[in-house]
């Protein structure tokens, strides 16, 4: 089993860094995070134990995932490329998200904080840290984006089976939300529920944030993602051509991607991550410093992005609902090491039907984005060998597909 993190922090040289970071300000982080989590989140060092408890917890809900050949996809797509399939979808929670929500919360209760606030889109976030607070003992409280909330109804139960409590955002319980309640918006994004749960940790000093995105942790705990393929790949005796993966804030694609790129630096023909067009952060975003939450209260960041106030239309893919893309996935994109790809929501949906055709699996709609990208991919190579992975199970998202179905 994979025993260390790749820091994503250590791939970017330090003048960089005071770059994308220099309206940072620690003590903001401190406020929000454990302080093992800020340590890493300032750290420049390339590896990083993985404590034997998180490695416990790791193995509990289903890591390594499988790395599998996706035989039947090729054939559908009648091509002579290997489609190769990280399928984070069969972690007990049903996404990568838990990766990251362990280690936070093993760090807030080692050092003695009592609950977890978080935000959560799709309510992937939202069940993995549910799952994670209450393994390590924590009381979670996740404010999940109205919109899904109503949609997702399923998932906002699992989160409640792990003991969670759940509020539709914006809501009546913090200032933010009730400030774009009474201007008569009530849809949400991911930023505004952020919004509401600084507010919340700011006011509970036993209290943390479980971090579902964006931030270069997220990415480094993510890491063991990326670092699996590459053993199961060399397992394997295969060497990857084309790398792709979706982004909302980036973290999966990072923590899945990022160590590819490291290990097969110049040998690879293309990194491509796919985003929604409705929310084109990467494609027609701008890079620049803005604000990471919704309501302009989070230091600046280097990074792509549509506006702190952008507020994103109402999709199937809520993961993907986030106006800027993660600083360090945003400097590989903005360096040309990675491309990014904008799909229309029926397109993507309508591929990820034909893939659970093939291959018998219920994609997240966030994935569906990448599983059009193997399609297209497949339409422009030969012969090369695409490592894709899928980061969530669809199976409480079937009412989004039903639309097209
Ligand atoms: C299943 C799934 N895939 C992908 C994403 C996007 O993740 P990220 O924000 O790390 O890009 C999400 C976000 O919620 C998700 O739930």
């Amino acid at each position: 089993m994979v025993n260390q993190w790749l820091n994503v922090r250590s791939l970017i040289s330090e003048e960089d860094l005071y770059q994308i970071y220099k309206y940072e300000n620690i003590n903001e982080y401190l406020k929000f995070h454990p302080v093992n989590v800020v340590e890493h989140a300032r750290s420049i060092e390339k590896w990083i134990d993985i404590p034997t408890p998180v490695l416990e917890s790791y193995k509990m809900i289903g890591r390594q995932t499988p790395l599998v050949r996706a035989y039947r996809l090729e054939k559908q797509l009648q091509t002579n490329n290997k489609i190769y399939l990280k399928r984070e979808d069969l972690l007990s929670n049903g996404s990568f998200k838990i990766t990251s929500a362990l280690p936070q919360a093993y760090y807030g209760a080692l050092e003695g904080k009592k609950s977890v606030f978080t935000e959560t889109g799709a309510g992937q976030t939202g069940v993995a840290a549910a799952l994670a607070a209450r393994l390590n003992g924590l009381d979670c409280k996740v404010f999940m984006v109205r919109t899904s909330y109503e949609l997702k109804k399923l998932r906002r139960l699992m989160m409640e089976m792990y003991g969670a409590e759940v509020l539709a955002s914006p809501s009546k319980d913090t200032k933010a939300g009730r400030a774009l309640l009474s201007n008569g918006e009530s849809n949400g994004s991911i930023a505004l529920a952020t919004s509401e749960v600084m507010e919340c940790i700011s006011e509970n000093s036993d209290s943390f944030n479980i971090a579902g995105s964006l931030l270069d942790f997220v990415l480094t705990y993510n890491s063991i993602v990326g670092l699996e393929t590459i053993k199961q790949l060399d397992e394997e005796g295969v060497q990857p051509d084309i790398i792709v993966g979706c982004v909302g804030g980036g973290s999966s694609f990072g923590g899945f991607a990022l160590p590819l790129i490291d290990r097969y630096k110049g040998q690879l023909t293309q990194v491509i991550c796919t985003e929604s067009s409705s929310i084109p952060t990467l494609t027609k975003g701008t890079y620049c410093y803005d604000h990471p939450d919704g309501e302009g209260l989070g230091n600046k960041l280097l990074m792509y992005s549509l506006g702190y106030d952008f507020k994103p239309p109402a999709m199937h893919a809520s993961g993907l609902r986030y106006h800027a893309a993660s600083p360090i996935v945003s400097y590989f994109v903005n360096k040309g090491f990675i491309e990014a790809k904008a799909y229309e929501e029926k397109e993507a949906m309508l591929s990820a039907i034909d893939f659970s055709r093939a291959e018998g699996v219920i994609a997240s709609p966030e994935s569906s984005y990448t599983i059009h990208a193997i399609k297209e991919i497949c339409h422009e190579y030969d012969n090369k060998n695409i490592v894709a992975v899928i980061t969530g199970n669809g199976q409480l998202d079937l009412e989004s597909y039903g639309v097209f179905l």
